[in-house]
C-alpha cells in the first residue's frame, strides 16, 4: 500500500511531559506504537449504559481507529467509500464531545466531516448526537490527528482543517506538543487543496500568538478573514469547552487559506 508524502513529523517523546494517567486514548491497544510527543493528555473515561449500547450499533459503521490493534497505521483512507459519496471534506483534530462537529456538519449538509479525536467518551457523546438527529455527513476517528494527516488523508484532499480550543501547553517546556506546530501545520497545508481553509480558534493568548507566527510562517498558507469568500463555513457554535467557563473572554480565530 502507498503512504501519503514524505513529510517529516516529531516522533520522540520528551523528558518533563505529564505523568502518565490511565489511558484512554487507544495507545494502549497499539503496543508497538514508538513513544512520542503527543498534543493530547491520556484520560480515563466511562461510557453510560446508553452511550455503550449506541456505540456497539453504530461505531462499526461510522468510526474507525487510527491504528489497527498491532499498532500499525490505517493508511490511504477511501473517503468517497466511507461515505458513500463524493463532497468536499472537513478534518476536524480534537473535536472534543463533538458540539462544533454536530452543528456545523448540519449546516452544511453537502459538506462531509471526519472528527477525530482521542478521547472515547468525547467520541461516544457525538456518537450519541450524530444518532439522535440523524445526521448521515460525519465519520469518527479515534487517534492522534497527525497520524490521521500522514497516513490515511491524501495531499491536496481536503476543503478544510478545523482544531478549535486544542490544548494550549502554557508551560515553555511543553510548547513542543502544542498541535499546531510548524511541521504539523506543514503537513496540514500539504493536505489541504488550493483554496481549502485551515480555522484555528483558542482561548490562550499565547498559544494565539504562537499558532499565529507558525500559520504564517508557512509557505503555502496565507492569512484571511471570515468576510472572504470561503469553500466551508467558519462560523462556529459555544463549545461544551467554552461553556464550561474554561474560555477566557477573549477568542482568537485565525483562518488561513491554501495558496492557489
Ligand atoms: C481542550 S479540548 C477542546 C475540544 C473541542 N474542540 C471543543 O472546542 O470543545 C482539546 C481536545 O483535543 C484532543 N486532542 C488533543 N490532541 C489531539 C490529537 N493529536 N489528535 C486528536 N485529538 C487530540 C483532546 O483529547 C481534547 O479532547
Amino acid at each position: 500500500m502507498r503512504h501519503h508524502g514524505q513529510m517529516h513529523v516529531p516522533r520522540l517523546d520528551v523528558a518533563g511531559g505529564p505523568a502518565p494517567e490511565p489511558d484512554d486514548t487507544g495507545a494502549a491497544d497499539q503496543p508497538h506504537r514508538l513513544p512520542r510527543v503527543t498534543s493530547f493528555r491520556t484520560r480515563r473515561s466511562t461510557l453510560s449504559s446508553g452511550q455503550q449500547a449506541t456505540w456497539d450499533r453504530r461505531w462499526p459503521d461510522l468510526g474507525m481507529q487510527a491504528r489497527s490493534d498491532d499498532g500499525k497505521p490505517v493508511v490511504d483512507l477511501d473517503t468517497a467509500a466511507w461515505f458513500g459519496r463524493s463532497a468536499p471534506l472537513v478534518l476536524e483534530i480534537g473535536s472534543g464531545t463533538g458540539t462544533s462537529t454536530l452543528a456545523m456538519a448540519q449546516a452544511e449538509p453537502d459538506i462531509d466531516v471526519i472528527a477525530v479525536e482521542v478521547y472515547r467518551k468525547g467520541l461516544a457523546q457525538l456518537l450519541s448526537g450524530i444518532d439522535r438527529a440523524g445526521i448521515n455527513n460525519i465519520r469518527l476517528v479515534r487517534g492522534d490527528g497527525v497520524d490521521v494527516l500522514e497516513h490515511m488523508i491524501a495531499p491536496a484532499s481536503l476543503t478544510g482543517v478545523r482544531v478549535f480550543f486544542p490544548d494550549p501547553w502554557p508551560k515553555s517546556r511543553h510548547h513542543k506538543r502544542r498541535l499546531l506546530q510548524p511541521a504539523t501545520v506543514a503537513l496540514i497545508a500539504d493536505r489541504l487543496r488550493p483554496g481549502g481553509v485551515l480555522h484555528a480558534a483558542t482561548d490562550h493568548s499565547g498559544y494565539a500568538e504562537f499558532m499565529a507566527e507558525v500559520g504564517d510562517a508557512e509557505p503555502l498558507l496565507r492569512q484571511v478573514s471570515d468576510s472572504d469568500e470561503l469553500p466551508i463555513s467558519v462560523q462556529r457554535p459555544v463549545t461544551k469547552y467554552e461553556q464550561k467557563a474554561l474560555a477566557g473572554p477573549d477568542i482568537t480565530e485565525l483562518i488561513w487559506e491554501k495558496r492557489p
